[in-house]
């Protein structure tokens, strides 16, 4: 169907006086004895293009036409309009293209994200997730941008697997064999399944990365990750989306510089190409936002080790919830209060007890950390998970025997250490996190086209 982009048809100057053809949905109506008014929206941009028919010059709005949700074909002349410095269309001629009747559930102008998130296949209409999702794709782009101005390799990492990247058993198993009691023992069931042994959705890339990277020096995935944790919170869904870079030759501060000047070109790209959508969640959804994200490019990181974060934990006077102790995994009270309250701006939090980190992560000299990293930013918490690699095999497979891991799982990962090992490392970026921090939405369920958490699926 040749029709022009409600975009262009507002911003391009050299369309003004010539006849064009839209399409759209309709968002409001407006009818009167002389003139009738609607505004349109394609999804190309978050403004509606307002349309005008005039009634006195014998132009008519079809009876279908003036009905919010409508889908039209709407012929006419691009004129100024003066009100708000953009683009108009006076109306030739309107074709319903789809009618829609009363009960279409955005008849009300606003409507609380909850009922939203109740009909995820009619909330993408709404103002709010028409600026999130196009956000979500500008973004998107930006990463693959930046990795490959940087000479980085997209590969594509299994999501099938057969190995437990972080070893947290927190897996969704992949099985065509439905219930059964006709077998005596788990291994006899899984040897009989389809892949002939336990299989499931991977929670990271990470492992097949550090392959690739082994060849290919510089990598990264951007693939979903699947995590089977009971966690019901505000940033936890079971489906991800997964910026994992893989560096050879690298070590930790390499890692988090790499990671810094990621997080920074998104948010730069991001705020030059969506200053719509930027100013609609300032507005709607977080004040100051816009400062927000300058102070994040006009400003330095800070790097703090684990154990001057539980120090400045344990003096802080608060009382936490989960109270801290050198060893424990930090909750999102403590990171949100050393980010928000202690820096005020995103930390690189580095060198946590080995205990609580995973199996691969490069152990320190002290014996007792790891070289693991994790961003905390203002809001979200957490939306980087990073580490230097322990690149030694006996150390590695220490670490593994240690935690009472299956070494046959990970035969080829151990080949790396065995075959001309090098210093490497790399992090995980949860993308949804990112957005979330980037406009202000404060639920990861409306941040993603169909959230999957627990109990929930459709
Ligand atoms: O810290 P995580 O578990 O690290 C890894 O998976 C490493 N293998 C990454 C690597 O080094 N290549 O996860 C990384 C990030 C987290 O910081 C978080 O942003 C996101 O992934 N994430 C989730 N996002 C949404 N819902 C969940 N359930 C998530 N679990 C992790």
């Amino acid at each position: 169907m040749k029709h022009t982009d409600i975009r262009e048809v507002m911003n391009s100057k050299e369309l003004l006086g010539k006849t064009v053809t839209v399409c759209g949905w309709v968002r409001t109506a407006r009818d009167s004895k002389n003139v009738a008014f609607l505004a349109l929206n394609d999804g190309t941009t978050l403004n509606h293009l307002q349309i005008v028919i005039d009634k006195q010059g014998g132009k008519e709005l079809p009876a279908e036409a003036g009905k919010l949700g409508a889908s039209l074909k709407v012929e006419g002349v691009v004129v100024e309009n003066p009100n708000n410095n953009s683009h108009e269309i006076n109306a030739e001629n309107i074709t319903v293209l789809g009618t829609c009747p009363e009960d279409y559930p955005l008849q009300k102008k606003f409507q609380k994200l909850e009922t939203l998130r109740e009909m995820p296949h009619i909330r993408v209409r709404t103002n709010t997730f028409n600026a999130v999702f196009r956000v979500r794709s500008v973004m998107a782009a930006a990463i693959h941008r930046f990795f490959q101005e940087k000479g980085f390799v997209y590969v594509n990492t299994p999501l099938i697997t057969g190995s437990d990247c972080e070893g947290a058993g927190e897996m969704f198993k992949v099985t065509t064999i439905g219930y059964s009691d006709k077998y005596e023992s788990e291994e006899d069931y899984y040897a009989d399944d389809f892949f002939g042994q336990k299989a499931g959705l991977s929670v990271s890339g990470q492992l097949e990365g550090e392959v690739a990277a082994m060849a290919m020096g510089k990598i990264y995935t951007f693939g979903p990750s699947f995590r089977a944790e009971n966690s019901n919170t505000l940033r936890h869904v079971s489906e991800f989306w997964h910026v994992e870079p893989e560096v050879a030759f690298a070590e930790l501060p390499d890692i988090i510089e790499l990671a810094e000047e990621m997080i920074k070109y998104i948010i730069k790209d991001y705020m030059e190409k969506c200053p719509d959508e930027l100013k609609f969640f300032e507005e709607r959804f977080e004040k100051g936002l816009t400062d927000k994200l300058n102070n994040v490019l006009n400003n330095e990181f800070e790097i703090v080790d684990y154990t001057k974060a539980i120090e400045i934990l344990k003096a802080s006077g608060v009382e936490f919830e989960y109270p801290v102790e050198w060893g424990c995994d930090l909750k999102s009270e403590h990171e949100r209060y050393i980010t928000e309250q202690v820096y005020k701006k995103p930390v690189f939090l580095i060198n946590y007890p080995k205990e609580i980190k995973s199996f691969y992560m490069k152990q320190n000299p002290d014996g007792k950390t790891v070289a693991a990293t994790d961003l905390l930013v203002p809001g979200v918490g957490e939306i980087i998970g990073g580490s230097e690699r322990e690149a030694d095999y006996d150390k590695l497979i220490k670490a593994m025997n240690d935690r009472n891991m299956n070494l046959d799982n990970y035969h080829d990962y151990l080949d790396l250490r065995k075959y001309g090992s090098v210093p490497h490392g790399g992090f995980g970026l949860g993308f949804e996190r990112m957005i979330m921090y980037a406009t202000g939405m404060a639920n990861i369920r409306d941040v993603i086209l169909y959230p999957r958490t627990v109990g929930n699926i459709r």
